[in-house]
């Protein structure tokens, strides 16, 4: 392969930070990883931090009174505090360390949806949301009786912003809606959609695991109401992820989880909840995958996201592309310049499933299937997809590696 010149980034350099890429498969086959989408590789930083902190700072936190505990607890109070520097929240306790996106979004349809949504009401989400986005909303409709309503797409997979207008209803009560689908890798018009909400006095919880990895978060600047993303997505360890969500709104919210922790006292009557965030971190936290979250975060700051998302446009751009040299292939999703570095694409008369096993095969690890993302994939008139899915360790010349393992893959398809 020849080296192509790129955007900014040392790309070369920043491999070499993460022992998992030059891993060789299937004998001698350089692995090609383009299935960030699904989890992303960490570097030597962030498993170094979380050795250190086993080998040498783990001990419970908030709750013993000696010199172990005291040093954990700082470590991860000082992990939530990066973690709000990164998305510019206001307060620390803003920020809510759950298991990931999926218990972040649950966490308020549970506890703010119980509490304010009843028999009627409106919750507005996309027809391009994860499951994750999906399934806690229809489980709260299953339990208060109200409507799920859907902003349809377009063919190419964009929202249909004019259908706004018909869909807000002054039952409307939140709006939960993924910044970048993790199918088409469409970057969705968050302000104007936030904005829109806020007028019809509805809240918006953004579903941001594709995105807050990927380029700048600003939650004061987006003035989003919730905000849900993971850890491993972002360079950080699996287990972890976080809940931002404005000061007033959670501190009005019952907790969700109830055991040790989360309260300020009990008593055999009852119980007081603590403050925040206490109040929704029940039961003894992931302590060192917080840390190597906050890890992770000051990986990215050092790399800059800017060049992160410029990087990863390029290559989504040579992406389309490699793929679309074969007219067998149907790319789903809008145009580059309108998605982030998610390329999903089907091959007539081919399963994606065999397609992926055949370009794993040749070093290319891909994602097939629905990716949690069944209405979406029916939206699209398909049950599956190949995907491919990029972060700024990838390479050109990997994206060049998916194009040939596809016109190889072909070959054998069509023999
Ligand atoms: N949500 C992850 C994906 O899209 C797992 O692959």
């Amino acid at each position: 392969m020849t080296l192509i010149e790129t955007s900014t980034l040392d790309v070369q350099s920043l491999r070499s930070d993460f022992p998992i890429l030059s891993t060789k498969i299937h004998g001698d086959k350089p692995l090609v990883y383009l299935d960030n989408a699904a989890t992303t590789q960490r570097p030597r930083s962030v498993i170094d931090v979380m050795t250190t902190a086993y080998e040498e700072q783990y001990a419970n936190v908030h709750r013993g009174i000696h010199w172990l505990s005291e040093l954990s607890t700082d470590l991860y109070e000082n992990a939530r505090e990066s973690i709000q520097c990164f998305i510019n929240a206001r307060r620390s306790h803003e920020i809510i360390f759950t298991s990931g996106t999926t218990a972040s979004i649950n966490l308020v349809a549970r506890s703010w949806g119980d509490a304010n949504v009843g028999q009627g009401d409106e919750i507005l989400l996309t027809e391009m949301e994860h499951h994750s986005n999906l399934i806690p909303w229809h489980q709260l409709a299953q339990r208060t009786g109200c409507t799920i309503k859907f902003v349809p797409l377009t063919d190419d997979g964009l929202l249909v912003l004019d259908a706004l207008d018909d869909l807000f209803s002054e039952r409307t009560k939140l709006v939960s809606v993924v910044a970048v689908s993790n199918v088409l890798g469409t970057i969705n018009p968050l302000e104007t959609i936030i904005r829109r909400a806020h007028d019809a006095g509805a809240l918006v919880l953004v579903d941001a695991a594709q995105s807050v990895p990927h380029s700048v978060t600003d939650v004061q600047k987006l003035d989003a109401d919730f905000l849900a993303f993971s850890g491993h997505k972002m360079l950080g360890p699996s287990g972890i992820g976080a809940l931002y969500g404005r000061e007033s709104l959670l501190e009005a919210m019952p907790p969700f989880l109830g055991g040790g922790s989360m309260i300020h006292s009990a008593d055999l009557d009852g119980f007081k909840p603590a403050d925040l965030p206490a109040k929704f971190e029940a039961g003894t936290p992931p302590i060192v995958p917080a840390l190597g979250m906050a890890a992770a975060v000051q990986y990215l700051e050092k790399v800059g996201l800017e060049a992160v998302h410029q990087h990863e446009h390029e290559l989504t751009r040579k992406a389309h592309q490699v793929l679309q040299q074969s007219d067998e292939v149907r790319l789903l999703g809008p145009s580059p310049s309108e998605k982030a570095g998610i390329v999903s694409f089907v091959v007539e008369g081919v399963q994606a499933n065999d397609l992926a096993m055949v370009l794993d095969e040749q070093g290319v690890a891909v994602r097939a299937g629905h990716h949690c993302a069944m209405p979406l994939h029916a939206r699209m008139g398909v049950s599956a997809s190949a995907r491919a899915s990029f972060y700024f360790y990838n390479t050109l010349e990997e994206v060049e590696k998916l194009g040939e393992a596809l016109q190889a893959a072909l070959r054998i398809f069509r023999r």
